[in-house]
């Protein structure tokens, strides 16, 4: 029997209670679908922060190398300065394991009310890659007089050519499996020395791809284009901020937080990918039975269809979304946490896994055929 060997970093507030019902539900899919599951807890986020002032430790990041995928849930808490986890744990982990591709598909699923009216699950099913380990995001600056009224700061943002070809050519493959459109977003018209960078590689990649149709979208007119007519969008490529910015938007547009997922990739698959609901750790609701395990569910399913298990993934999809469509409409979800979870993890069990999306259009089969091809991506 195949087994699947994942890290679990459950992290802080609501991180562990989604983590539970994530894992729940991976397990019962497991059952049903003949692979073994191990799991491994690792003690990272605020409290261990607290207790030993130690963000990501170099024992804690060579564990968590040696697994197959990695889980986790959400870091961050009041008693931490902003930045602390943020940087030193989620961003950490994403640039030390390479992860040049964030996954984030915005589909709004049958039975959810978006915020945006009329919007329909035909017209809202595209998907974000975002670059996550450069950009802005890679923190190089400094300030000059800092705390006087000259205070002067200087943040640069890093554009390589490795990592853009990385997660230019993930997009490239994973619109091959999917409608075949791929949308370049940025600023050129301002960031004109990352943003030439970006469309070389786009050109020179798409050339490869003559299947694969694409375009150019600017960041700011994204914000108005992807509430508008989301049906213009298969795979939208962009640098790590913007991805950041575009990927809360589309998160609003298909019901919220509670449903939005992630992957974090690493192209190459020489290392494990990492799997996270898109929300935060909540903190004023963790433990309460309040948040939505629908995210951390998704982002599970996310990391089977990875290592291979497709099937698996498309019964959890199914699962998770065929209960989605039964929640109460609005914040108040009117169910538990737990109880939304073991509902999720009964019905994998049983549910047939085209029941709400069709499997040929669920990303969970793109991500397969686009997993890297390595022990690690169990792709094949
Ligand atoms: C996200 C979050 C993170 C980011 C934080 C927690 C580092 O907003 O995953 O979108 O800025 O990337
Ligand atoms: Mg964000």
């Amino acid at each position: 029997m195949p087994t699947h060997d994942l890290a679990v970093v459950a992290g802080d507030g609501i991180g562990p209670d989604v983590t539970v019902e994530a894992l729940r539900s991976v397990r019962a899919a497991a059952d049903r679908f003949g692979f073994g599951i191990t799991t491994t807890d690792y003690d990272l986020g605020a409290e261990r922060w607290l207790r030993d002032g130690v963000a990501l430790d170099d024992a804690s990041l060579e564990g968590l190398r040696r697994h197959d995928a990695i889980l986790l849930g959400a870091v961050g808490d009041p008693r931490v300065p902003p930045g602390v986890l943020e940087r030193g744990l989620v961003v950490a982990l994403r640039v030390a394991l390479r992860h040049a591709v964030n996954v984030r598909p915005v589909r709004l699923y049958p039975g959810v009310t978006s915020p945006v009216r009329d919007l329909t699950p035909e017209r809202c099913d595209l998907v974000i890659i975002r670059e996550n380990t450069e950009g802005l995001y890679a923190g190089g600056g400094s300030t000059v007089h800092r705390g006087t009224d000259e205070a002067t700061a200087i943040q640069t943002s890093v554009t390589t050519t490795a990592a853009t070809r990385a997660c230019v050519g993930y997009a490239f493959r994973l619109a091959r499996a999917r409608r075949r459109r791929l949308t370049l977003c940025h600023k050129t018209n301002i960031l004109v020395e990352a943003g030439a960078l970006w469309s070389g590689i786009v050109e020179e990649i798409g050339h490869d791809h003559p299947e694969v149709a694409h375009d150019y979208v600017h960041a700011d007119a994204m914000c108005q284009h992807l509430p508008l007519a989301p049906e213009r969008f298969d795979v939208v490529v962009t640098d790590n901020l913007f991805g950041d910015i575009i990927s809360d938007l589309g998160a609003t547009l298909q019901g919220g937080l509670g449903v939005a997922a992630s992957g974090n990739i690493n192209p190459a698959g020489d290392t494990p990918s990492m799997f996270e609901p898109v929300h935060g750790s909540a903190p004023d609701i963790a433990g309460t039975g309040r948040a939505n395990p629908v995210a951390a569910v998704l982002s599970a399913a996310m990391c089977l269809a990875g290592l291979g298990e497709r099937e698996a993934a498309l019964a959890l999809e199914a699962a998770a979304a065929s209960v989605l469509a039964e929640l109460p409409v609005g914040p108040a979800l009117g169910d538990t946490t737990a109880g939304v979870g073991r509902r999720i993890a009964e019905r994998v069990r049983d549910v047939d896994p085209g029941a709400v999306v069709d499997p040929d259009a669920s990303l969970m089969t793109a991500l397969s055929a686009a997993a890297p091809r390595t022990r690690r991506g169990g792709g094949g």
